[in-house]
């Protein structure tokens, strides 16, 4: 049998977690598409190796997690915008035989809040915990949308520093102690942080502080619930998980590899959820 020519994958280091493929051949399956999705675990020595040696190997591309996302972005021969501004690459493809890198991750996020709180961009000042990787994407969806002020709460305040400094007019830094009276007038609270996922229990707000109008958003979604989030229900603020990200994420790599720009749906995110279960 030949093999298949529409082949896409996930890399990482490790990637048997990742729940990427579950998304992927849910869509492959649902449109009929002859296709594959894969993950492949490289290790960081050879990363390059793995890209360079794609075409020949019939991908059309693929995403890329953790470790690889800062070294895909130097191996793409061409990036997107959002790539370009977080400074990470989480999805591959070839246009014209040329290796397009971009990150997706900005659109996850803005589009999981579209869903759950439409009109969220404009509910007054963001604050945004944590100053990693995932906090770029998250500033950047902010910007794009229009949020004016956006406050980045870190536990070592140089980290936030840098993201002012890359992201420019409209950020502030702060370490933790000030972020009461930062949420006091805040509209919108993202976490970023590793904090409240398993094993890492851990409040790093008190949304008591927020207004009634407040959304708090967790880009973690193991827990589903967070502790962040369960603060907030309690406090009947407006809550959104993290899971939507990681699912809406996915959208504009499958439309690039395969031609057709797939749906989140309730479906596939009771898939996922049941996937998040620990199994005995
Ligand atoms: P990612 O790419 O997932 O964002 P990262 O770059 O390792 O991961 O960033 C992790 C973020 O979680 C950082 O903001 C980190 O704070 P520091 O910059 O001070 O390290 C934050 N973080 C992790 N563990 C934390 C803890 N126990 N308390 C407070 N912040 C924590």
């Amino acid at each position: 049998m030949a093999e298949a020519t529409n082949k896409a994958f996930v890399t990482g280091h490790p990637v048997k977690h990742s729940r990427s493929p579950k998304i992927h051949g849910y869509w492959l399956a649902k449109h009929g598409i002859d296709g594959s999705y894969q993950a492949i675990d490289v290790a960081p020595q050879d990363f390059a190796v793995f890209v360079k040696t794609l075409q020949a190997n019939n991908y059309r591309g693929g995403n890329v997690t953790i470790p690889h996302k800062e070294a895909a972005f130097a191996l793409a021969e061409r990036r997107d915008q959002a790539a370009e501004e977080i400074g990470a690459v989480n999805t591959l493809w070839f246009e014209d035989g040329v290796l397009w890198g971009g990150n997706t991750d900005a659109h996850g996020f803005a589009a999981n809040l579209d869903d759950h709180a439409p009109g969220w961009a404009s509910k007054g000042p963001a604050v945004v915990l944590g100053a990693g990787g995932a906090s770029r994407a998250v500033i950047h969806a902010l910007k794009e949308r229009g949020v004016a002020d956006i406050r980045i709460v870190n536990r070592t305040l140089a980290r936030a520093m840098e993201l002012r400094d890359r992201f420019g007019a409209g950020i502030s830094a702060h370490g933790m102690a000030a972020s009461g009276e930062l949420l006091a007038d805040a509209g919108l609270l993202v976490n970023t942080t590793a904090l409240g996922m398993h094993g890492n229990e851990g409040l790093s707000a008190d949304p008591a502080m927020l207004p009634d109008h407040a959304i708090v958003t967790d880009i973690v979604y193991v827990p589903l619930e967070t502790p962040l989030l369960a603060a907030a229900r309690a406090r009947k603020l407006k809550t959104v998980d993290g899971l939507g990200m990681l699912l809406h994420q996915a959208v504009p790599g499958f439309e690039r590899w395969f031609g057709i720009r797939p749906q989140v749906t309730a479906e596939l995110r009771t898939l996922i959820v049941a996937d998040l279960v620990p199994k005995p």
